[in-house]
């Protein structure tokens, strides 16, 4: 499988986001992870729709926007109309039965649906709904913060979710030139990574590591 790298604009320079964007797209990226926390579902808050629609010019590369909001039934509309092309939500946030409906609903408008896992989530908690959705987020942080220490204990679980899912695998949390290899090497072919990629003096080189091992 072709590896893809997803930079996570939470790392970026928000002072100056655009060009931190535009820089990022040109070392190579695939596509933006897009981290939307709502201080509920973890304890930090970032981004709202209207700073997603604002970025929509910046680049011409697919945003996903990953929903760690305990209500995401609520805001997906928003954002896919602020220009999501992949909407992620938390397993523990929603029904297996709403899972199926919005999957029907955002393929209707040509837009990707992913599920995120905890890491203390269990991979048979996606094993009924995985037919109906294109990708997995497989988290190896708790989600909240960027920054912080890849789990390794979780790379048992992409491969367990690999034997049943034949779709996109993505983790997020503590990726870089180490830990990316050990996810690949267990099932996952795209990479979300912030520090590694938006901390790097040379950022097309942190991407080609990421995608290459
Ligand atoms: C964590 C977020 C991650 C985070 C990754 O809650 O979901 O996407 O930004 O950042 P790094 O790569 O710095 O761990
Ligand atoms: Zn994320």
């Amino acid at each position: 499988m072709n590896i893809k790298v997803a930079p996570s604009i939470l790392a970026a320079d928000y002072t100056r986001l655009a060009q931190d964007i535009r820089g990022v797209e040109q070392a190579g990226a695939d596509f933006w992870h897009i981290d939307i926390m709502d201080g509920h579902f973890v304890p930090n808050i970032t981004i709202g729709p209207g700073l997603v629609k604002s970025l929509r010019p910046v680049t011409r590369l697919p945003f996903e926007a990953h929903l760690m909001i305990s209500e995401p039934l609520k805001y997906i509309d928003k954002f896919v109309e602020a220009g999501a092309d992949i909407i992620t939500v938390h397993i523990e946030t929603i029904s297996e039965k709403d899972v199926r409906h919005q999957a029907r609903l955002l393929h209707g408008k040509g837009i990707k649906l992913a599920v995120a896992l905890n890491p203390a989530t269990k991979a048979a908690k996606i094993k009924n709904i995985c037919d109906c959705i294109d990708m997995v987020l497989v988290m190896t942080v708790n989600p909240g913060f960027g920054g912080q220490k890849f789990m390794a204990e979780v790379v048992g679980k992409i491969t367990q979710i690999r034997s049943f899912f034949k779709g996109d695998i993505a983790v997020d949390g503590g990726i870089d030139a180490l830990t990316g290899p050990l996810a690949i090497k267990a099932g996952a072919n795209i990479l979300a990574a912030g520090t590694y990629i938006f901390k790097a003096k040379n950022k097309r080189k942190a991407i080609e590591r990421l995608r290459h091992g």
